[in-house]
């Protein structure tokens, strides 16, 4: 049974995503959880996805919906393609991808200059040639009026102190999808690169670690629907903010 979710004031209606399969990379993740919720609950078939069995197996079990699909999948395996091909095989094609995916590495806080080369490296590969690796996999399997969206936070544009390869990960794939977006020009899958503000999950809450002045998870999966829709009335940009629950996503003022 899909669960209903709470609709934020700015929901537009007859957001309908029935018939349509939409892959959730990280979609077993906190803010993954809020999307997967969201585009169930808008008739989307959803195919969530984690590196860990375990994990998805426990994800599928509690979010218990026939429309929920879970599949393992890593963005830096080798056969990354052959697996999103596959992925667009079993479900007749996909309409839509959404990457939420974060990783913040093993070294916890520290100033940029203290990283170690591994250190670096492994952000590096973790946070933006995962987000590369993605966009090469997904394009070609993905609807020509499909979309394919990449979740980033306030880092892409702000100094993030003693968290520099975060930082410097969100930064270079905004960049990345942008450039994307303009290569194709509108050839082919709407690419979208939706910077968030703080996120309530359910994984913070479960840490007592909660606010109730926070975004809601399943209000950014909102978002996403209507995006996939095109009943947002942002669809036609590509570069969106969803910094502050009541005003709720806004077009960047310089789509350029
Ligand atoms: N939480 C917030 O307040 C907040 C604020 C601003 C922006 N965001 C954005 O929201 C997105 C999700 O963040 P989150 O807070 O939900 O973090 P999270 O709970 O840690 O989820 C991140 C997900 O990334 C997946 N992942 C990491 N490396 C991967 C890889 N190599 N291949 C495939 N999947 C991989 C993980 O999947 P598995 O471990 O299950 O494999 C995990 O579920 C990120 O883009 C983040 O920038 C979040």
């Amino acid at each position: 049974m899909t669960t209903p979710i709470t609709v934020p004031k700015w929901a537009q209606p007859d957001t309908n995503l029935a018939g349509s399969t939409v892959v959730v990379v990280g979609g077993a993740g906190g803010v993954g959880e809020g999307v997967v919720q969201a585009l169930l609950a808008a008739g989307a078939t959803v195919v969530a996805t984690s590196r860990s069995a375990g994990r998805l197996d426990e994800f599928a079990r509690r979010i218990d919906d026939p429309h929920l699909h879970v599949r393992e999948l890593d963005l830096l395996d080798p056969g990354l393609d052959e697996a999103a091909a596959e992925l667009a095989a079993e479900f007749d094609g996909l309409y839509g991808v959404v990457l939420s995916v974060a990783d913040w590495g093993r070294q916890g806080r520290k100033p940029l200059l203290d990283l170690t080369d591994p250190e670096w490296e492994d952000q590096l590969r973790q946070n933006q040639t995962t987000v590369f690796r993605a966009y090469r996999a997904f394009i070609p399997q993905l609807a020509g009026d499909g979309m394919i969206l990449q979740l980033n936070g306030l880092s892409a544009d702000l100094p993030f102190p003693m968290a520099a390869a975060v930082a410097a990960g969100s930064a270079a794939t905004k960049s990345l999808t942008r450039t994307l977006a303009a290569e194709l020009g509108g050839r082919g899958p709407r690419v979208y690169e939706l910077v968030l503000g703080f996120i309530r999950t359910r994984p913070r809450r479960l840490a007592g670690i909660d606010d109730p002045g926070w975004i809601p998870a399943t209000d950014v999966g909102v978002h996403i629907a209507e995006v996939a829709a095109a009943t947002s009335p942002i669809a036609g940009d590509t570069l969106h903010y969803f910094v502050d629950q009541a005003a709720g996503p806004q077009a960047a003022a310089d789509q350029g």
